[in-house]
């Protein structure tokens, strides 16, 4: 009779272990959020600011196949978040039968190695094109139909003015987003990249009857309003308000429309962080329309610098718009930062490559970024010397990633720290760039001069390429974080607001920076640098500096060293 008792306890006890879904057994997080604060963004991760120390695989690496080569990579790059994609054709093979197979596997080895995803949405749109939709919408061209161009040819690209396509995508996202509701309560993945480089690169629109029917009528007055278009007409047709740029402006408003539909569908049963992703123009010299840089020879209707208005009207679902950021002159690269942190829209760069780029990670940061993420970071391609592309089997691959992975290895141990300083607006940090030896960063009563290639003398000659990178934060009064790679940080008076103001500042040519303020000289002292590292979000210092170490001010080469350094004048 006992027994009987206890085979059926035991039997009700597995009975509702296996009706109780696994998920429930794992504390459920706070879902992740931007938030933003006296201008500045941050992305809130259990409830604090947190920064995305990324990297995007390849775009066929979200496969079982491929994941033991992704994971090696990744941790020698020290990440904490991994870009991945999902494919619409594998997640609906058939229309509406969902394959959830690789979504489950991609979770359950992120957590085994204890990093976060960003997840890719590779659905309507990749690269302008339609390449990941389904077969049985890639086979039924009426209903799923491509943009037409001008002379009525069919284009590589996806119509935006398609309701079906439209509704196949809304249901297909919001049955993955609603899976990752219900298997990720411990939120392993961040965000969401909803489509991916979104727009067109064959023609500047969609010629198609259906799309020239709404170009012809009149502009919704939304979007009026927030270009402050003044026309003659109370409700103009888009080419009477926009002109020579009304075929961009009305891709634009197209694409990023549907997108927000699929983004607002998905968010109203799982409200993770979502984006979009830009493959840029020239951010310096883009180009009028018609002529050359102007669309076409950049994709049309993605969110560019100068249609990003655009999408934030037509695609509120959207907590941010991203700059792929691959530009090899430093001066684009650096405009394409400023030109995405705007008061409305937090800094992310999903995507970055180049060879000599890795060092543009601080300018974002001292653009307040939320994350960072080179691409093609795993090992399922051979080696490629990145400015060519070109498979490379004469280096070993590590030689590409190391000058990503340094960056990582330096702030990832204090990356809660480091979001925080940044929401806070107490951090700045710079790039070298070429020609350019010394750069100031102001902090009220000090200002923090960081210089690269810098000898015995205090002056700057450069490094050899330009590497170097430096990070300041301020932590109390007179009390500083300082961190960077190949470059000499130190600090100069600066004096009080009114003396700044008047102007009375004489900078000074000593030893250590000085500067004659309102007739009475000023020297920097180091009353104590200490070399340490942060341990559950404190500093603990491991020894303090003096002699050579602080002498001709804090020398940064290519060991990732954390220094909290306090100063005083005399
Ligand atoms: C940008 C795209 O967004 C990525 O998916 C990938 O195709 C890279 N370009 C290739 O460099």
């Amino acid at each position: 009779m006992r027994m009987k008792l206890i085979s059926v306890v035991l039997a009700a006890l597995v009975a509702t272990l296996v009706a109780v879904p696994l998920h429930a057994q794992v504390e459920e997080r706070p879902i992740p959020h931007l938030v933003k604060k006296d201008g500045r963004f941050a992305l809130f991760v259990d409830d604090a600011p947190y920064l995305m120390l990324g990297a995007q695989v390849h775009n066929s690496s979200s496969w079982p196949s491929s994941l033991p080569k992704v994971w090696p990579a990744m941790e020698f790059l020290h990440v904490n978040t991994v870009e991945m994609p999902i494919y619409w054709e594998q997640f609906e093979p058939k229309q509406g039968q969902f394959d959830y197979s690789m979504i489950d596997r991609l979770l359950s080895e992120a957590r085994q190695h204890q990093v976060h995803l960003v997840l890719l949405w590779f659905a309507t749109w990749k690269n302008g094109s339609q390449h990941y939709m389904p077969e049985w919408m890639k086979l039924d061209l009426a209903r799923y139909p491509h943009m037409l161009d001008r002379n009525g040819q069919a284009v590589d690209s996806p119509s935006p003015h398609s309701a079906d396509s439209l509704e196949a995508d809304k249901t297909a996202f919001t049955a993955f987003m609603r899976h990752l509701k219900e298997t990720d309560p411990q939120r392993t993945v961040l965000m969401v990249q909803v489509e991916n480089e979104a727009g067109a690169w064959g023609s500047v629109r969609d010629f198609s009857p259906a799309a020239q029917k709404l170009f012809e009528a009149p502009v919704p007055p939304e979007l009026l309003a927030a270009m402050h278009v003044k026309a003659a007409s109370a409700s103009p047709n888009w080419q009477q308000a926009f002109g020579p740029d009304a075929d961009e402006y009305f891709h634009a408003w197209s694409v990023a429309k549907y997108i927000g539909q699929v983004a607002a569908a998905g968010k109203a049963v799982y409200p993770l962080p979502m984006y979009a992703n830009a493959a840029l123009r020239d951010p310096i010299k883009p180009g009028a329309a018609g002529q050359p840089g102007a669309p076409g020879n950049y994709e049309s209707g993605g969110p560019t610098d100068n249609v990003l208005a655009i999408w934030k009207v037509a695609a509120p679902a959207l907590d941010l718009l991203a700059p792929d950021d691959y530009q090899n002159d430093p001066a684009a690269y650096l405009k394409v930062l400023q030109l995405y942190h705007r008061d409305d829209n937090a800094l992310f760069v999903p995507e970055t490559g180049g060879p000599d780029n890795a060092r543009f990670f601080f300018s974002a940061l001292g653009l307040q970024t939320i994350g960072f993420s080179p691409f093609g970071m795993d090992y399922t391609h051979r080696a490629a010397d990145r400015s060519t592309n070109q498979a490379d089997d004469s280096r070993p691959q590590e030689e590409f990633l190391i000058p990503w992975a340094i960056n990582y290895k330096l702030i990832g141990p204090m990356q809660r720290e480091i979001a925080r300083l940044n929401f806070e607006g107490k951090l700045q940090a710079a790039a070298e760039e070429q020609g350019k030896t010394t750069q100031i960063l102001p902090f009220g009563s000090w200002n923090a001069v960081v210089s690269f290639g810098a000898a015995r003398n205090n002056r700057g000659a450069g490094n050899p390429k330009p590497t170097g990178r430096a990070l300041v934060a301020l932590l109390n009064d007179n009390e500083f974080l300082v961190t960077g790679y190949f470059c000499r940080v130190d600090f100069r008076p600066a004096g009080t607001e009114q003396q700044r103001k008047s102007q009375h500042i004489v900078e000074g040519s000593e030893q250590n920076p000085s500067a004659l303020i309102d007739g009475k000289w000023q020297h920097r002292q180091f009353l104590r640098v200490e070399e340490g590292a942060y341990e559950n979000g404190i500093f603990k210092p491991i020894r303090i500096l003096n002699g050579d170490e602080t002498d001709w001010g804090l020398d940064f080469s290519s060991e990732p060293v954390v220094l909290r350094v306090t100063l005083d004048v005399y």
